[in-house]
């Protein structure tokens, strides 16, 4: 149980919303091939990314966007599943959450990692309207590189956004067909 901290801080350290939750892979989660489905670990992801930011914010907070989830190993009936999140950067409504996903056997003892991701999540007044959202207090070098890597991410996904919208706009199809010329597509235009 982490130190209780005054929440009404300008900052809060990453502990006091770090949270873990431990879930039974029952049978009903099982997709036909025996296997857990993914959406039920991107569920549980969702749930634990609520609770770290809703904790840090102070306030109701929406998932906004998530990056990258790799299905690294299946998971299997029976295996518990943990999935650690804590805060890895704040901006100024919203903030990521970084999610580690494992899976356990506790029979063979055997313990995956299954997936890592980063939910972007933003905090909501009663209005709905994006809050401001404590700044984070960085007490470990880990913490550091966390919080530099997620800035680092925020920036590289602005530009691809951009880069994004001007080949949207600069749409040709000419080019295209040069760009596609070996990949299995076949253009046959009826617009
Ligand atoms: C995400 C959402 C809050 C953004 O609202 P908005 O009015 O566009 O707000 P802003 O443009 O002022 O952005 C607010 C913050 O969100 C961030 N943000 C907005 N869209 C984002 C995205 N797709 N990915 C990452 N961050 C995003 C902005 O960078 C900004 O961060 P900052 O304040 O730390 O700089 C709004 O689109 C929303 O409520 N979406 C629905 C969310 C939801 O229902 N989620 C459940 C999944 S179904």
């Amino acid at each position: 149980m982490p130190p209780l901290i005054d929440s009404t801080l300008p900052h809060k350290p990453v502990h006091f919303s770090s949270t873990t939750i431990t879930e039974l892979m029952i049978p009903s989660y099982a997709n036909f091939g025996g296997k857990i489905h993914g959406g039920i670990l991107l569920s549980l992801m969702d749930k634990v990314a609520y609770v770290c930011a809703a904790k840090h914010a102070g306030n109701y907070c929406v998932t906004a966007s998530i990056d990258t989830v790799n299905f690294l190993q299946p998971v299997e009936v029976g295996e518990l599943v943990s999935l650690m999140a804590s805060v890895n950067y704040v901006g100024k409504t919203s903030l990521v959450v970084g999610i580690r996903v494992i899976s356990e056997n506790v029979k063979a003892n055997v313990v995956k990692h299954t997936n890592t991701s980063y939910f972007t999540m933003v905090a909501k007044d009663e209005n709905n309207q994006p809050v401001e959202v404590p700044a984070l207090l960085l007490e470990t070098h880990e913490q550091v590189r966390r919080f530099e890597e997620a800035r680092r991410r925020k920036l590289e996904k602005q530009m691809h956004q951009a880069q994004a919208k001007s080949i949207k706009a600069g749409f040709d199809l000419e080019y295209c067909r040069k760009n596609l010329d070996g990949e299995r597509c076949v253009i046959s235009l009826k617009d």
